[in-house]
């Protein structure tokens, strides 16, 4: 497929990410949760491509969004292409949705080119895990990894999954048998923007990722002692927040001094939160990650011992809820080999490289042979409105994974 016509399929991909953006729960910005209304309408939008793309969508009762273009034969064997739909708050428009719109555009080319396998696309409902606290819901959906437990899980405002999909109109009950993978499935890729910033360092549009670096995911709660402000001396206080902040540089101090360590406190929530009152509680997430699981594990020890460290100085008390977490997960070598010989086929240098960002790719990947093609990002910046992507860089994926499709040999051909 010539450039020019390629470059204008590039084009309209970002141009279909964009408009995905647009449908927030927050206007101003783009912001939607797992099976928040704003879904809804993204939902409707992504089920018109695939229409537009001769496929027929269905929802899933997880809350995934997905399509089979079937082969001649219907019981061929099956190529997933996927991502995911749902956001972080204030987020970009190509984190998820990039993956998902260049899958279904790339079966738009196909057309009605005869394949000897059939393409699923499946945009997952929930990845990031912000709504209930833990990610991947609609890929564990798919891999028969949700549990009693998992949809009893709360948001906020006290909603467990299993509500906020009955309430969407969906039966977790049938999760099992309408979320299942296909067992003919042999292969599956991921395209996603690289969110951080190595290939604009290499200078590159592509990188193949080997492996998906391990993630841990904490909620700590700093319990101290309210008290009067003006009234309560230094030396008498037992102050939550203060606890809270002398660990939050502790973890920054720590995971700057250990190599490939990343440690993030994202959330932290102070009560009662009044100008004149001695901070009693102070709620903390931590996110931990690593290439290594045992370095992770290691790491998650010292910084749950620095906390209690933090609080004892201060005469507060201390607590972790461990919230989810991923071991790191290797892609499948043949597979991220094809897809780095299907690159060059397109004439794409391609960098290999491991992935900081969790991704659903992680939860297929000991199902069913995986890989990953990252997208370059501009700035290196994601999980922010400014998030981007190049023409050049989209439809440099686009070709690869034209190419990959059809350089693809199902088992025992
Ligand atoms: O948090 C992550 O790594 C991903 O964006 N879900
Ligand atoms: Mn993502
Ligand atoms: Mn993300």
């Amino acid at each position: 497929m010539t450039s020019p016509v390629l470059h204008d399929h590039a084009k309209n991909i970002i141009e279909r990410c964009r408009e995905m953006a647009r449908i927030t729960d927050v206007p101003g910005e783009t912001t939607r949760l797992f099976l928040s209304p704003a879904t809804r309408d993204v939902h409707t939008l992504l089920l018109r491509w695939m229409r537009e793309a001769r496929l027929e969508g269905r929802v899933d009762d997880a809350g995934n969004v997905r399509a089979v273009r079937p082969a001649t034969d219907r019981s061929a064997p099956r190529v997933l292409l996927f991502s995911h739909i749902d956001t972080v708050p204030n987020a970009g428009a190509f984190d998820g949705p990039l993956g998902v719109v260049l899958a279904i555009e790339a079966i738009a080319i196909l057309a009605d080119e005869q394949l000897p396998f059939a393409i699923e696309v499946i945009a997952f409902g929930e990845e990031e895990g912000i709504r209930f606290g833990f990610p991947f819901f609609g890929s564990m959906a798919v891999t028969g990894q949700v549990v009693p437990e998992t949809v009893e899980r709360r948001d906020s405002q006290g909603n467990s999954v299993a509500e906020a999909l009955y309430e969407f109109g969906l039966r977790p009950q049938n999760i099992a048998r309408s979320c299942a993978l296909a067992p003919e499935t042999f292969a599956a890729l991921e395209v996603h923007i690289e969110q951080g910033p190595v290939l604009e360092a290499e200078n590159l549009s592509l990188g193949i990722v080997e492996a998906i670096v391990g993630q841990s995911r904490f909620e700590l709660t700093f319990t101290g002692q309210a008290n009067h402000a003006g009234t309560t001396p230094m030396s008498l206080r037992h102050d939550a927040l203060a606890a809270a902040a002398h660990w939050v540089t502790e973890v920054e101090r720590y995971a700057a001094n250990y190599q490939q360590l990343v440690a993030t406190v994202g959330q932290l929530e102070v009560s009662p939160g009044a100008v004149n009152v001695v901070p009693g509680e102070a709620r903390a997430t931590l996110d931990v990650r690593h290439p290594k699981d045992e370095s992770r594990h290691a790491a998650v020890a010292n910084l749950l011992t620095k906390a209690e460290l933090a609080a004892a100085q201060r005469g507060v008390r201390v607590s972790a809820k461990a919230m989810s977490k991923q071991a790191a997960v290797p892609m499948n070598r043949e597979l991220t080999m094809a897809l780095q010989q299907a690159a060059a086929r397109a004439g794409h240098e391609t960098h290999a490289m491991f992935s900081g960002a969790g991704h659903d790719a992680m939860i297929l990947a000991p199902q069913v042979p995986t890989t990953m093609l990252f997208v370059r990002s501009p700035g290196g910046l994601s999980h922010h409105p400014e998030e981007t992507v190049r023409v050049v860089d989209v439809e440099a994926a686009l070709g690869t994974v034209l190419q990959f499709i059809h350089g693809l040999q199902p088992p025992g051909r």
